[in-house]
């Protein structure tokens, strides 16, 4: 049996989509927990139009912004706690993939009181239990993850280094609604435009040659990959372009659709990776990533051709130079390598050569290789890696 589910109830988007929220969310008890990753978006004065509208709508809100930029199961648990003696009937997740996972783990924590743990949850299940206390909006500021489409949530587990998903088999974790507008966007720094833009053209390409494609996954990672392409460099250089912003936010919503409908590949496998053992941000390395694992799969004839397809999409005569030139002219570098260095305080890459072994063990043991179209072999693994490391 095979399933399809493209989104939640409904999606608003374009501007003053927040205005939904005071017209659009079903409630009885008028309480809105709303999850960020710290006060950047209040500072900003971007949660203002979020609070205005609930208000306007009468509700009764609170905000929890003890999240991370790499959402923690530790920061979860605090903010799990918080929303039990709130007790409220709307969750927003309001920010980026971070914001938007966390408010939906401490939905299902906050939901089934029964379970405390993430190894609990941590697999795919299917959580009966949703929905009988509150309902989930995600307000996504960031255009990558496209979380606010898909069926799963991402955790860092800080004890074991290690990336956690979170998967409802049928598609219950996807948020009832999505509110896709652009005025949050607009401030949003170029790096973070970039690496978030690229994640959401990965998300694109990989479900596209998945093992699980589909034509329910093909439709919007198309759709998405062309208005990726087209608007990304405008909102890289413009970034208080509101029709670039606005069509990134799209962009990243089908490709979400995309991936949530089939699976992921190795780019995610090994950005997960490296994320969980030196916090590479999870956007940052898998558009350092992406260019190689293309290379490395097109000697494959079935990927290739599916390749082929994207760049005729593209008007061009190939994906690996499209996104070459792309990643190029949104200033991605080309290894993780003086990221990590930096992070780290290092000025050699004895860090990494060290935990080069383990980087390949958790990717090849990542959720995302289940959808690789080709399987790479130990050596070609650690060769991957490396690359995505050092670059070339
Ligand atoms: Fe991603």
């Amino acid at each position: 049996m095979n399933l399809a589910k493209l989104g939640g109830d409904i999606i608003f988007f374009g501007e003053d989509a927040v205005g939904a929220l005071s017209t659009e969310l079903a409630s009885t008890k008028k309480r809105a927990f709303i999850v960020m990753t710290g006060n950047i978006l209040d500072e900003l004065g971007l949660l203002k139009p979020v609070t205005d509208a609930l208000e306007k709508g009468g509700f009764t809100w609170e905000k929890f912004t003890d999240i991370e930029e790499d959402a923690t199961f530790t920061s979860i648990k605090k903010g799990i706690e918080a929303m039990k003696k709130f007790e409220p009937d709307w969750i927003i997740g309001f920010g980026g993939g971070s914001a938007m996972d966390a408010a939906k783990t401490m939905w299902i924590f906050y939901e089934n009181p029964e379970v405390s743990e993430l190894a609990e949850v941590a697999a795919p299940k299917t959580f009966a239990k949703l929905r009988e206390k509150a309902k989930l909006c995600c307000i996504p500021t960031s255009a990558g993850t496209g979380s606010e489409v898909t069926r799963l949530a991402v955790v860092k587990d800080v004890d074991k280094l290690q990336k956690f998903v979170i998967v409802c088999r049928k598609g219950r974790m996807i948020p009832d609604v999505a509110i896709l507008d652009p005025q949050f966007s607009l401030t949003m720094p170029k790096g973070l435009t970039s690496s978030t833009g690229i994640d959401a053209i990965t998300h694109a390409i990989e479900s596209y040659t998945s093992t699980t494609t589909n034509p329910y996954s093909e439709g919007p990672a198309m759709a998405g990959l062309k208005l990726a392409f087209e608007y990304l460099p405008t909102a890289y250089e413009n970034g208080k372009d509101p029709v670039a912003r606005e069509k990134m936010l799209i962009a990243a919503n089908l490709a979400g659709m995309a991936f949530a409908n089939s699976l992921l590949g190795i780019v995610h496998s090994i950005a997960h990776s490296f994320g969980g053992e030196f916090g590479v941000p999870h956007g940052l390395a898998n558009a350092i990533t992406l260019p190689y694992i293309i290379e490395f799969h097109k000697s494959d004839e079935k990927v290739s051709e599916r390749y082929r397809q994207l760049a005729n999409l593209l008007g061009s005569n190939s994906l690996l130079e499209s996104v070459k030139t792309l990643n190029d002219k949104v200033d991605i570098p080309k290894g993780m390598k003086d990221f990590i260095r930096k992070r780290l305080k290092a000025d050699n890459d004895e860090a990494f050569e060290k935990h080069c072994g383990t980087i390949v063990e958790k990717a090849k043991k990542d959720i995302a290789t289940l959808g690789a179209p080709v399987k790479p072999t130990d050596e070609q693994w650690e060769e991957l890696v490396k690359l995505a490391y050092y670059g070339k």
